[in-house]
């Protein structure tokens, strides 16, 4: 007898501490950025639609610190490599929290936790997409099967990747300081951006000039 687990989703952590440049970033966040209300960001702050964090030239080698994740990511998940299309980060004080909700018009997301404090854990959640087919289910014990919301243990400096269609929130910041956060979105790379060997191997010749 054997169990066969079926329709995995690929969600990624990296460890960025000593990444280079990740206290520049951190300076451009604390000591230029702007953030405003938002619906998303409950009780906090967010600089989505404005400020973008990674718009910097001290952000770059971040930058290109995300974009080796992401690679890493397309590669494990096989799909075609991403660009980040925009980023932007939120302030969550004691009280603060994200409803659930996904990244539309991006197809990998990313999470970076600038600030955690501690005690401050389990804060990001996941929800499965299965749910709607499982109307019929009875779930009477908890199982992977039998779950929706998933909770990641997070830690700071940590990058987490994920599908942008994965619902995901994040769970109330229950301490005295403030949980900061930098979320990005991607694009399909543009092909002329890729190395033309690998570009004509995935959609063989003639795509020169897509
Ligand atoms: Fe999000």
């Amino acid at each position: 007898m054997k169990s066969i687990n079926l329709f995995p989703t690929l969600m990624k952590e990296y460890d960025l501490t000593d990444s280079p440049g990740l206290d520049a970033f951190k300076k451009v966040i604390f000591e230029k950025g702007q953030t405003s209300v938002h619906g998303l960001a409950v009780n906090g702050r967010s600089s989505h639609g404005g400020f973008d964090p990674l718009n910097f030239e001290e952000s770059m080698p971040m930058l290109q610190s995300f974009m080796q994740c992401l690679d890493d990511y397309t590669t494990e998940s096989g799909n075609w490599p991403t660009i980040i299309s925009g980023s932007w980060y939120n302030i969550l004080p004691k009280g603060g929290f994200t409803h659930r909700h996904r990244h539309e018009s991006s197809v990998v997301s990313g999470a970076f936790y600038v600030t955690l404090p501690e005690g401050d854990h389990g804060n990001f959640y996941v929800l499965s997409p299965l749910q709607p087919y499982m109307m019929c289910m009875h779930h009477i014990q908890t199982t992977p099967y039998s779950t929706y919301e998933f909770d990641i243990n997070i830690k700071e400096n940590h990058l987490y990747l994920f599908p942008s269609w994965l619902e995901h929130g994040s769970r109330e910041n229950n301490t005295d300081k403030d949980r900061v956060t930098v979320s990005f979105n991607t694009n399909p790379m543009p092909p002329d951006r890729l190395d033309p060997n690998f570009v004509e191997q995935i959609w063989g010749k003639g795509h020169e000039d897509s």
